[in-house]
Protein backbone atom coordinates (compact mmCIF):
# COMPACT_ATOMS: atom_id res chain seq x y z
CA UNK A 1 0.00 0.00 0.00
CA UNK A 2 1.56 3.43 -0.71
CA UNK A 3 -0.62 5.93 1.04
CA UNK A 4 0.12 6.02 4.60
CA UNK A 5 -2.24 5.02 7.24
CA UNK A 6 -3.53 7.29 10.30
CA UNK A 7 -5.38 5.92 13.28
CA UNK A 8 -7.15 8.12 15.28
CA UNK A 9 -7.29 5.31 18.57
CA UNK A 10 -4.99 2.36 19.19
CA UNK A 11 -6.86 0.60 21.76
CA UNK A 12 -7.94 -2.64 21.24
CA UNK A 13 -9.46 -2.73 17.70
CA UNK A 14 -6.83 -0.47 16.48
CA UNK A 15 -4.36 -2.42 17.85
CA UNK A 16 -5.85 -5.53 16.12
CA UNK A 17 -6.26 -3.81 12.85
CA UNK A 18 -2.33 -2.59 13.01
CA UNK A 19 -0.72 -6.15 14.13
CA UNK A 20 -2.62 -7.46 10.47
CA UNK A 21 -1.26 -4.88 8.55
CA UNK A 22 1.89 -4.89 10.25
CA UNK A 23 2.16 -8.82 9.07
CA UNK A 24 1.10 -8.45 5.44
CA UNK A 25 3.05 -4.74 5.26
CA UNK A 26 6.22 -4.05 6.56
CA UNK A 27 7.52 -1.07 4.96
CA UNK A 28 3.46 0.66 5.53
CA UNK A 29 3.84 4.26 7.44
CA UNK A 30 0.97 3.76 10.27
CA UNK A 31 0.89 6.65 12.46
CA UNK A 32 -1.68 6.43 15.28
CA UNK A 33 -3.01 9.40 17.75
CA UNK A 34 -4.31 8.14 20.82
CA UNK A 35 -5.59 10.11 23.83
CA UNK A 36 -3.50 9.39 27.24
CA UNK A 37 -2.45 6.42 27.56
CA UNK A 38 1.14 6.66 26.56
CA UNK A 39 2.28 3.21 27.97
CA UNK A 40 -0.35 1.41 25.37
CA UNK A 41 1.23 3.47 22.74
CA UNK A 42 4.79 2.50 23.37
CA UNK A 43 3.33 -1.05 23.23
CA UNK A 44 2.28 -0.41 19.26
CA UNK A 45 5.00 1.44 18.65
CA UNK A 46 7.58 -1.18 19.90
CA UNK A 47 5.70 -4.44 18.10
CA UNK A 48 4.61 -2.94 15.37
CA UNK A 49 6.74 0.22 14.43
CA UNK A 50 4.17 2.81 14.58
CA UNK A 51 4.81 6.07 14.52
CA UNK A 52 3.14 7.83 17.22
CA UNK A 53 1.76 11.10 15.93
CA UNK A 54 -0.11 14.43 16.99
CA UNK A 55 -3.23 14.40 15.17
CA UNK A 56 -1.89 17.50 13.02
CA UNK A 57 0.43 14.85 11.87
CA UNK A 58 -1.54 12.45 11.27
CA UNK A 59 -3.99 13.94 9.58
CA UNK A 60 -1.21 15.50 7.05
CA UNK A 61 0.74 12.30 6.29
CA UNK A 62 -2.44 9.90 5.67
CA UNK A 63 -4.61 9.62 3.04
CA UNK A 64 -6.63 7.26 4.94
CA UNK A 65 -7.33 8.08 8.64
CA UNK A 66 -9.54 4.99 10.77
CA UNK A 67 -11.29 6.20 13.51
CA UNK A 68 -11.18 3.31 16.07
CA UNK A 69 -12.50 5.50 19.27
CA UNK A 70 -15.24 4.32 21.77
CA UNK A 71 -18.65 5.19 19.84
CA UNK A 72 -19.37 7.67 22.77
CA UNK A 73 -15.64 9.61 21.60
CA UNK A 74 -16.27 10.07 17.87
CA UNK A 75 -18.01 12.87 18.14
CA UNK A 76 -15.29 14.51 20.33
CA UNK A 77 -13.01 13.24 16.94
CA UNK A 78 -15.50 14.74 14.52
CA UNK A 79 -15.27 18.00 16.25
CA UNK A 80 -11.28 18.19 16.50
CA UNK A 81 -11.06 17.33 12.79
CA UNK A 82 -13.80 20.46 11.45
CA UNK A 83 -10.28 22.09 11.29
CA UNK A 84 -8.82 20.12 8.53
CA UNK A 85 -8.38 20.26 4.85
CA UNK A 86 -9.78 17.01 4.61
CA UNK A 87 -10.50 17.06 0.37
CA UNK A 88 -9.04 13.81 -1.07
CA UNK A 89 -8.52 11.83 2.47
CA UNK A 90 -11.13 8.80 3.04
CA UNK A 91 -12.48 8.27 6.40
CA UNK A 92 -12.81 4.85 7.81
CA UNK A 93 -15.17 4.03 10.97
CA UNK A 94 -15.39 1.16 12.24
CA UNK A 95 -17.33 2.61 15.61
CA UNK A 96 -20.43 0.26 15.96
CA UNK A 97 -23.86 2.23 16.02
CA UNK A 98 -22.26 5.76 14.59
CA UNK A 99 -24.27 6.22 11.09
CA UNK A 100 -23.39 7.96 8.00
CA UNK A 101 -25.37 10.73 8.65
CA UNK A 102 -23.50 11.40 11.74
CA UNK A 103 -20.42 11.76 9.95
CA UNK A 104 -21.88 14.48 6.90
CA UNK A 105 -23.51 16.22 9.76
CA UNK A 106 -19.58 17.12 11.17
CA UNK A 107 -17.82 17.03 8.32
CA UNK A 108 -19.92 17.79 5.05
CA UNK A 109 -19.16 16.03 2.20
CA UNK A 110 -16.69 13.75 3.00
CA UNK A 111 -15.29 10.88 2.15
CA UNK A 112 -16.35 7.84 4.46
CA UNK A 113 -16.83 4.16 4.89
CA UNK A 114 -18.28 1.93 7.46
CA UNK A 115 -16.24 -0.58 8.34
CA UNK A 116 -17.32 -3.49 11.14
CA UNK A 117 -14.30 -6.03 11.06
CA UNK A 118 -13.86 -8.44 14.47
CA UNK A 119 -11.62 -8.84 17.05
CA UNK A 120 -9.78 -11.91 15.21
CA UNK A 121 -8.04 -9.10 12.47
CA UNK A 122 -4.94 -9.79 14.60
CA UNK A 123 -4.82 -13.27 13.22
CA UNK A 124 -5.87 -11.90 9.82
CA UNK A 125 -9.01 -14.04 10.18
CA UNK A 126 -11.12 -10.60 10.40
CA UNK A 127 -14.60 -10.67 9.19
CA UNK A 128 -15.50 -7.08 8.30
CA UNK A 129 -18.47 -5.59 7.17
CA UNK A 130 -18.49 -2.55 4.59
CA UNK A 131 -20.30 0.32 3.99
CA UNK A 132 -19.80 2.90 1.38
CA UNK A 133 -20.68 6.55 2.00
CA UNK A 134 -21.86 8.45 -1.26
CA UNK A 135 -18.72 10.71 -1.31
CA UNK A 136 -16.04 7.86 -1.39
CA UNK A 137 -14.65 7.24 -4.75
CA UNK A 138 -13.93 3.74 -6.98
CA UNK A 139 -10.26 4.48 -5.60
CA UNK A 140 -11.29 5.10 -2.41
CA UNK A 141 -13.22 1.83 -2.09
CA UNK A 142 -10.07 -0.29 -3.62
CA UNK A 143 -7.99 1.20 -0.76
CA UNK A 144 -10.49 0.45 1.94
CA UNK A 145 -10.91 -2.71 0.65
CA UNK A 146 -7.01 -3.11 0.55
CA UNK A 147 -6.80 -2.79 4.19
CA UNK A 148 -9.19 -5.02 5.29
CA UNK A 149 -9.01 -7.52 2.79
CA UNK A 150 -5.39 -7.70 4.38
CA UNK A 151 -6.58 -8.89 7.71
CA UNK A 152 -8.92 -11.58 6.61
CA UNK A 153 -12.30 -11.20 4.64
CA UNK A 154 -14.62 -8.29 3.18
CA UNK A 155 -18.68 -8.29 2.55
CA UNK A 156 -19.64 -4.88 1.26
CA UNK A 157 -23.13 -4.96 2.33
CA UNK A 158 -25.64 -1.32 2.55
CA UNK A 159 -25.87 0.60 5.83
CA UNK A 160 -29.29 -0.94 7.14
CA UNK A 161 -27.80 -4.39 7.13
CA UNK A 162 -24.83 -3.05 9.27
CA UNK A 163 -26.69 -3.47 12.96
CA UNK A 164 -26.97 -7.40 11.79
CA UNK A 165 -23.80 -7.65 10.49
CA UNK A 166 -22.27 -6.47 14.46
CA UNK A 167 -24.43 -9.25 15.53
CA UNK A 168 -23.04 -11.86 13.39
CA UNK A 169 -20.03 -11.14 12.94
CA UNK A 170 -18.64 -8.30 14.72
CA UNK A 171 -19.36 -9.07 18.04
CA UNK A 172 -19.63 -12.86 17.50
CA UNK A 173 -16.04 -13.98 18.68
CA UNK A 174 -17.27 -13.13 22.07
CA UNK A 175 -20.14 -15.98 21.53
CA UNK A 176 -17.66 -18.76 20.42
CA UNK A 177 -15.15 -17.42 23.39
CA UNK A 178 -18.23 -18.31 25.31
CA UNK A 179 -19.14 -21.62 24.25
CA UNK A 180 -14.88 -22.55 24.06
CA UNK A 181 -14.97 -20.91 27.69
CA UNK A 182 -18.06 -23.26 28.94
CA UNK A 183 -16.61 -26.43 27.37
CA UNK A 184 -13.14 -26.26 29.39
CA UNK A 185 -15.50 -25.71 32.19
CA UNK A 186 -16.80 -29.25 31.80
CA UNK A 187 -13.78 -30.59 30.99
CA UNK A 188 -12.08 -29.34 34.23
CA UNK A 189 -15.35 -31.01 35.74
CA UNK A 190 -14.85 -34.22 34.19
CA UNK A 191 -11.24 -34.20 35.56
CA UNK A 192 -8.82 -32.60 33.21
CA UNK A 193 -6.85 -29.87 34.15
CA UNK A 194 -7.34 -26.49 33.02
CA UNK A 195 -4.36 -26.61 30.37
CA UNK A 196 -5.94 -30.15 28.91
CA UNK A 197 -9.03 -29.08 28.67
CA UNK A 198 -7.91 -25.99 26.77
CA UNK A 199 -6.02 -27.96 24.37
CA UNK A 200 -8.87 -30.46 23.73
CA UNK A 201 -11.21 -27.68 23.10
CA UNK A 202 -8.86 -25.60 21.41
CA UNK A 203 -7.96 -27.80 18.19
CA UNK A 204 -11.65 -29.01 18.57
CA UNK A 205 -12.94 -25.47 17.53
CA UNK A 206 -10.26 -25.56 15.02
CA UNK A 207 -11.05 -28.40 13.38
CA UNK A 208 -14.50 -27.75 13.36
CA UNK A 209 -14.18 -24.12 11.94
CA UNK A 210 -11.87 -25.73 8.69
CA UNK A 211 -14.49 -28.49 8.56
CA UNK A 212 -17.20 -25.75 7.87
CA UNK A 213 -15.09 -24.05 5.81
CA UNK A 214 -13.24 -26.72 3.86
CA UNK A 215 -16.08 -29.18 3.19
CA UNK A 216 -18.90 -28.08 0.96
CA UNK A 217 -21.43 -29.15 3.81
CA UNK A 218 -23.47 -26.26 5.79
CA UNK A 219 -22.93 -26.86 9.51
CA UNK A 220 -26.08 -28.60 9.74
CA UNK A 221 -25.47 -31.61 7.45
CA UNK A 222 -22.08 -31.46 9.29
CA UNK A 223 -23.82 -32.14 12.59
CA UNK A 224 -26.62 -34.68 11.39
CA UNK A 225 -23.12 -36.88 10.06
CA UNK A 226 -21.48 -37.07 13.11
CA UNK A 227 -24.51 -37.75 15.07
CA UNK A 228 -25.89 -41.32 15.61
CA UNK A 229 -28.86 -42.09 16.87
CA UNK A 230 -29.29 -42.39 20.32
CA UNK A 231 -25.11 -42.10 20.40
CA UNK A 232 -22.80 -40.16 22.49
CA UNK A 233 -23.08 -36.91 20.11
CA UNK A 234 -26.79 -36.88 20.29
CA UNK A 235 -27.21 -37.42 23.52
CA UNK A 236 -25.37 -34.17 24.21
CA UNK A 237 -27.26 -32.47 21.43
CA UNK A 238 -30.56 -33.26 22.91
CA UNK A 239 -29.93 -31.11 25.90
CA UNK A 240 -28.86 -28.69 23.67
CA UNK A 241 -32.17 -28.33 22.04
CA UNK A 242 -34.05 -29.04 25.25
CA UNK A 243 -32.78 -25.94 26.94
CA UNK A 244 -33.15 -24.35 23.78
CA UNK A 245 -29.90 -23.33 22.45
CA UNK A 246 -31.04 -22.12 18.84
CA UNK A 247 -33.55 -19.72 20.36
CA UNK A 248 -31.36 -18.66 22.83
CA UNK A 249 -28.53 -17.47 20.12
CA UNK A 250 -31.29 -16.04 18.06
CA UNK A 251 -32.43 -13.82 21.26
CA UNK A 252 -28.82 -12.79 21.56
CA UNK A 253 -28.52 -11.98 18.16
CA UNK A 254 -31.05 -9.79 18.55
CA UNK A 255 -30.43 -8.04 21.97
CA UNK A 256 -26.90 -7.42 20.12
CA UNK A 257 -29.06 -5.63 16.87
CA UNK A 258 -31.38 -3.70 19.96
CA UNK A 259 -28.01 -1.94 21.51
CA UNK A 260 -26.49 -1.24 18.42
CA UNK A 261 -29.86 0.81 17.37
CA UNK A 262 -30.05 2.04 20.82
CA UNK A 263 -26.47 3.76 20.42
CA UNK A 264 -27.57 5.08 16.89
CA UNK A 265 -30.71 6.69 18.90
CA UNK A 266 -28.08 7.64 21.28
CA UNK A 267 -26.12 9.73 18.43
CA UNK A 268 -29.38 11.26 17.39
CA UNK A 269 -30.41 12.86 20.45
N1 LIG B 1 -13.63 -4.70 20.19
C1 LIG B 1 -14.30 -5.23 19.17
O1 LIG B 1 -14.52 -6.43 19.03
C2 LIG B 1 -14.79 -4.33 18.07
C3 LIG B 1 -15.21 -4.88 16.86
C4 LIG B 1 -15.60 -4.00 15.83
C5 LIG B 1 -15.59 -2.64 16.06
N2 LIG B 1 -15.21 -2.14 17.27
C6 LIG B 1 -15.22 -0.71 17.46
O2 LIG B 1 -13.91 -0.27 17.66
C7 LIG B 1 -13.95 0.97 18.39
C8 LIG B 1 -12.84 0.95 19.42
O3 LIG B 1 -13.09 -0.08 20.37
P1 LIG B 1 -11.92 -0.64 21.27
O4 LIG B 1 -12.44 -1.88 21.90
O5 LIG B 1 -10.65 -0.69 20.47
O6 LIG B 1 -11.79 0.55 22.36
P2 LIG B 1 -10.55 0.89 23.31
O7 LIG B 1 -9.69 -0.32 23.52
O8 LIG B 1 -11.08 1.60 24.50
O9 LIG B 1 -9.67 1.93 22.45
C9 LIG B 1 -10.11 3.22 22.18
C10 LIG B 1 -8.93 4.07 21.74
O10 LIG B 1 -9.40 5.36 21.41
C11 LIG B 1 -8.49 6.33 21.93
N3 LIG B 1 -9.18 7.62 22.01
C12 LIG B 1 -10.28 7.96 22.70
N4 LIG B 1 -10.62 9.25 22.46
C13 LIG B 1 -9.71 9.73 21.57
C14 LIG B 1 -9.50 10.97 20.95
N5 LIG B 1 -10.30 12.01 21.15
N6 LIG B 1 -8.45 11.10 20.09
C15 LIG B 1 -7.62 10.07 19.86
N7 LIG B 1 -7.76 8.87 20.44
C16 LIG B 1 -8.78 8.70 21.29
C17 LIG B 1 -8.05 5.73 23.23
O11 LIG B 1 -6.87 6.38 23.68
P3 LIG B 1 -6.02 5.85 24.94
O12 LIG B 1 -5.25 4.66 24.42
O13 LIG B 1 -5.14 6.98 25.26
O14 LIG B 1 -7.02 5.50 26.00
C18 LIG B 1 -7.85 4.27 22.80
O15 LIG B 1 -6.59 4.11 22.20
C19 LIG B 1 -15.33 1.08 19.00
O16 LIG B 1 -16.01 2.15 18.40
C20 LIG B 1 -16.00 -0.23 18.69
O17 LIG B 1 -17.36 -0.05 18.40
C21 LIG B 1 -14.77 -2.95 18.27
Amino acid sequence: MSHGIGFIGGGNMGGAIISGLRKTDQQLQIRVNNRINIERLQNLVDKYSVIPSKLEDTVKNSRVLIIAVKPKDVRGVLEQLKIYQLTDKLIISVAAGVPLKVFYKYLPGIAVIRAMPNTSSAVLHSMTGMVRGENVTAEQVEMGEQIFAAIGKTMWIPEEKMNALISISGSAPAYFYLFAESLITAGVQLGFNEEEAGILVLETLLGAGKMIAESDKSPGILREAVTSPNGTTFAALQVFLDDKLPLTVRKAAQACVQRAEDMEGEYEE
